[in-house]
């Protein structure tokens, strides 16, 4: 299989993206004379773009002789493509120089309001080193063995209680599966729902670029539901063929951030019941609600009909990978399947480690802490945009670590985010997100979790100064246009 990723909110085409990535691959010789291409179907499924796209850079590679045509066998590397460039590009945005083998910093954004990414100044450093301290030296000789594919007991324990507790989620531990990270858990649930065919998922628009890989990757076929600042809309759901499961992400939506009120809650377990289909609880940002109370999950409304995933990715990092579904008792057995098929357990080293953080209390001190920190970014975000751009409206911006800001009259197309960018900021256009375009054009996802508020608050001013001198600046012919 060949993938690799693009990425949506660059200036870049898509087309050029692809044909960069695969004109590369061709020239380090990493893929190396002879080797069969995919075909254009598959390259457009894995990496996540349209057929034509492929097709379009495979006819263009073909004329600039890097592919050769067999007929009836298929598209191959040709003969004397290859040839070692200086720099090699790494795909985390360093390169390595060929010469001296150091890596070498391209220029970034200075300021990058990325969403989804929590502190990483503040994980708790000393609290878990000494718990994987004493994990390694104590645990009994059988943790450095395989173990079943549900993972750590003692995390799935105290994972159960927790959840009761914060989220109101109904299950016993032996419902729930450790998984890497919720990518993995999603990823095992689609297959879960298949059924010997590719699955039909009602899926919010907008929504992550992760989520959209996942489905599609797994050969979904996706339905999109409208979104509004609170969250899906329910009444928009297939009225004809249902859907196998609907996706949903009820506490903080991305990227719109809405919180989704009891009675859409309702509507949705009726239609599931109704329909016979299933409900995929992302519940994404739940810990951190910084106005009024935090809604509790749609699984505890209905623990038969509600499958929850969550992650520790965004409370306490990304890099650790552990995540977890927790399933209705009949899908147990076969989900369990599937993740040893898949990767057969997660490590339960650091499994070990985490139940022991939260049975030690250091798990609710630390989002507590972090709870603190955040509110204070996102105060510092918020005033300043009420301050900078006083005509903006925001949204979502009651939870989580991200909200979305609209500019009435403002397109964002790439040439006005590639402006933004001149400025030293990085910031998302929501349409980047939707699967139906044209809904969302004068919004921009700002993700603070990452950001000190030094830094937030000089986006902002540079951010305002970017669209003050835009119109002047680009002028409507490359895409800054104004509406109304
Ligand atoms: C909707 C959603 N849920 C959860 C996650 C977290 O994924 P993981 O737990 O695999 O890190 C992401 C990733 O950004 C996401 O987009």
């Amino acid at each position: 299989m060949l993938w690799f990723p693009v990425d949506r909110a660059l200036a870049t085409s898509l087309t050029v993206q692809v044909y960069e990535q695969l004109r590369q691959r061709i020239m380090l010789n990493e893929l190396v004379e002879g080797a069969r291409l995919p075909s254009s179907r598959e390259l457009a499924a894995s990496v996540g773009v349209s057929r034509n796209i492929v097709l379009e850079v495979y006819d263009r590679l073909l004329a600039e002789g890097y592919l050769e045509v067999r007929p009836q066998s298929g598209t191959y590397v040709a003969a004397g493509s290859a040839f070692l460039a200086a720099e090699a590009a790494q795909p985390d945005g360093t390169t390595f120089a060929a010469a001296t083998g150091k890596p070498v910093e391209r220029p970034k954004p200075a300021i990058d309001f990325r969403a989804a990414h929590p502190a990483a100044d503040y994980f708790p450093r000393a609290a878990w080193g000494r718990l994987a301290k004493e994990v390694c030296l104590h645990t009994p000789e059988r943790t450095f063995g395989y173990a079943g594919p549900e993972g750590s007991y003692e995390l799935r324990a105290v994972l159960a209680r927790y959840l009761l507790q914060a989220r109101g989620v109904r299950c016993h531990p032996e419902q729930i599966v450790i998984t890497s990270g919720a990518t993995q858990a999603l990823h095992l649930v689609t297959e879960l729902l298949s059924r010997d065919r590719p699955a039909r998922i009602a899926v919010e628009d907008p929504v992550t670029d992760e989520m959209r890989t996942i489905f599609t990757y797994a050969g979904a076929q996706l339905v999109p539901v409208p979104v509004d600042d609170k969250g899906i809309l329910p009444d928009m759901l297939p009225a004809g063929e249902r859907p196998d499961f609907i996706v949903v992400i009820p506490s903080h939506q991305f990227p719109l951030g809405g919180t989704l009120p009891i009675q859409r809650r309702i509507q949705l377990i009726e239609y599931a019941r109704r329909t016979d289909c299933y409900i995929v609880e992302d519940d994404y940002d739940s810990e951190f609600t910084y106005e009024g109370v935090p809604v509790h999950s749609l699984q505890g409304l209905d623990p038969d009909r509600v499958i929850y995933v969550g992650t520790f990715s965004k409370i306490l990092s990304p890099s650790l990978r552990i995540g977890y579904a927790v399933l209705p008792a009949r899908f147990v057995e076969d989900y369990r399947r599937l993740k040893w098929f898949a990767d057969r357990h997660t490590s339960t080293l650091e499994q070990l480690i985490l139940a022991r953080f939260m049975e030690e209390g250091f798990f609710d001190r630390h989002i507590r802490r972090m709870r603190k920190i955040y509110r204070k970014r996102r105060e510092t975000l918020v005033s300043g945009l009420r301050k900078h751009l006083p005509q903006a409206r925001i949204l979502g911006e009651s939870a989580g670590m991200h909200l979305v800001v609209e500019l009435p009259g403002v397109a964002f197309t790439e040439a006005v985010i590639a402006r933004i960018r001149e400025e030293g900021v990085q910031v998302y256009a929501v349409e980047h997100y939707a699967m139906v375009r044209g809904r969302h054009e004068n919004r921009i996802v700002m993700g603070y979790g990452g950001l000190t508020v030094e830094a937030i608050a000089e986006g902002v001013e540079r951010l305002a100064r970017a669209v003050a001198d835009s119109e002047y600046r680009l002028g409507p012919s490359i895409g800054w246009t104004f509406t109304n």
